[in-house]
């Protein structure tokens, strides 16, 4: 059932040094903060309001005039106000016991997430996945929580080994795999490792430019300084200069968002740099094995034995982002560091959902499931591929349709979207600094076709009917330039 006004209340302040529509839109913006205003809901009428505070319409409408220029509130033609479904990925998670949904939980009227990363989010609806389940919930005696081994199950970090043998031909110990939850969790101990094994100075990480914002955010979080490294068509561009980060975080294999692959020559150029330069190159493989043509390049870790790589790798892609499980892939020398962080702070993978991965990799579920997604990526790409002729500026680069517009133009398409109910990402988030590119970005790596098929109608539409003061025809960034 749709909240009413009832549910919202604002006592507005008489000595108060804000006037009327003030501190009415700073009661707005302070509910939606903390998630007392949800986004999406609707707001009440500005007769209803009005009424609800004794105050004039005027002065309701002046209020929300001004949030609707900040972005809090979005009108619909038919629907009236709503706090705009957009501000999802900006409103902090409630507080515990407030009684408010997750920061995840989908928005009412918002029923299609295509933000690259969010699209992964399928539901893991698959026998093999249940059957694995059962057999870890049911069968096993899992091990002692006493003795459980910090850096992973056992029989988890052999089946991942296998997994990397037979997918990405990458023959390797599983001593050296650490369990993770996923690539932010990955990093976020990795890092710690590193600054446990006594790297000198402050921690300094190299991050594409543009790159993905998730891990640029976590290593903001942790406080650690970032390096805007440039990219081109054959991906990051090997830096020259002498001052160089003591860590680069790359996508060699499907850079984001513009999707190119590294060429062989820029991998050896990249890994000649990096032992020379003693820089550690953190790998982030988040989607390799779901190419749905050719096999993937091979991952920089296996190219160069003794190369200073670790492995990023997420079962979020793969698998599904339900699943929040990934793992590591450590050189020799930081096992015992990363180890020891573990030690101390645990595994954040519960044992019984370790095992039941392992199963559902042993079982071939994996296998079966990337079949299937290889399957239905052909499908999805041929429908990008037939709106991408009608949309000049546009690019597909295999799992994102990559959009770019002018920056008032983007944010108009990205709140067009929103209202229909269809989430984008916002490409300038991409960029370190000032973006260079702006535009929106659409993932569709994990997308069944009815809902891809809505969801380019949508923004085919959205693009179509928001104004554009530059003709698009052939418009592109600097950045792509052999893609
Ligand atoms: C470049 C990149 N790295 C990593 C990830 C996955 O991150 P996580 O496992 O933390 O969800 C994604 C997800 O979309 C991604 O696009």
């Amino acid at each position: 059932m749709e909240r009413t006004v009832r549910d919202w209340s604002l006592a507005l302040d008489p000595a108060s040094a804000l006037n009327l529509p003030a501190q009415i839109a700073a009661g707005v913006r302070r509910d939606v903060g903390a998630g007392t205003l949800r986004p999406g809901e609707p707001m009440p009428s500005s007769r209803a309001l009005a009424q609800t505070l004794g105050v004039s319409r005027g002065t309701v409408e002046a209020a929300y005039d001004q949030l609707v220029a900040e972005g809090y509130l979005l009108s619909r033609p038919r629907s009236g106000m709503l706090v705009n479904p957009r501000l999802r990925a900006t409103v902090p998670a409630p507080r515990e016991g407030a009684g408010q949904s997750r920061a995840e939980d989908p928005a009412p009227g918002t029923d299609l997430d295509l933000v690259p990363g969010h699209d992964s989010n399928s539901p893991l609806v698959d026998p093999a996945w249940r059957s694995a389940w059962r057999r870890a919930a049911d069968t096993e005696r899992l091990p002692d929580q006493r003795t459980i081994d910090p850096t992973g199950d056992p029989v988890l970090r052999r089946a991942v080994a296998e997994h990397l043998r037979l997918m990405r031909g990458l023959l390797v110990d599983p001593a050296q795999v650490v369990v993770t939850a996923g690539s932010r969790e990955g990093l976020a101990l990795l890092l710690a490792g590193l600054v446990a094994d006594g790297r000198s100075g402050p921690l300094r990480v190299g991050v594409e430019d543009p790159g993905f914002p998730g891990l640029r955010r976590t290593l903001a979080r942790l406080g650690v300084a970032t390096v805007p490294l440039p990219v081109d068509g054959s991906g990051l561009v090997v830096p020259t200069a002498d001052d160089v980060p003591g860590v680069v975080l790359v996508t060699p294999n499907h850079q984001y968002p513009y999707g190119s692959a590294m060429p062989a020559t820029r991998r050896t150029e990249l890994l000649d740099w990096a032992s020379t330069t003693g820089t550690l190159v953190v790998e982030d493989d988040y989607d390799s094995e779901f190419r749905y043509v050719g096999s993937p390049p091979p991952a920089l870790y296996g190219l160069s034995p003794g190369a200073p790589v670790v492995h990023l790798a997420t079962f979020s892609a793969v698998l599904s982002r339900d699943v929040g499980t990934g793992y590591l892939l450590l050189p020799e020398s930081l096992v015992g560091p990363v180890t020891r962080i573990r030690q101390d702070l645990g595994c954040p993978v519960a044992p019984i959902l370790q095992r039941a991965v392992a199963h559902y990799l042993d079982d071939g579920g994996l296998r079966r499931r990337l079949q299937r997604s290889r399957r239905r990526l052909a499908a999805t790409h041929r429908l990008v591929a037939e709106v991408l002729e009608r949309i000049p500026g546009a690019v597909d680069q295999g799992r994102m349709l990559v959009v770019e517009r002018p920056p008032e133009v983007a944010a108009a398409v990205l709140a067009g979207c929103a209202e229909r109910g269809l989430l984008l990402g916002d490409l300038a988030d991409g960029w370190s600094g000032t973006p260079h590119s702006t535009g929106v970005v659409l993932g569709y790596g994990a997308v069944d076709e009815a809902p891809l098929a809505r969801g380019l109608t949508i923004l085919e539409d959205v693009l179509a009917t928001t104004p554009d003061p530059v003709a698009p025809t052939h418009r592109r960034s600097d950045i792509p330039e052999t893609l």
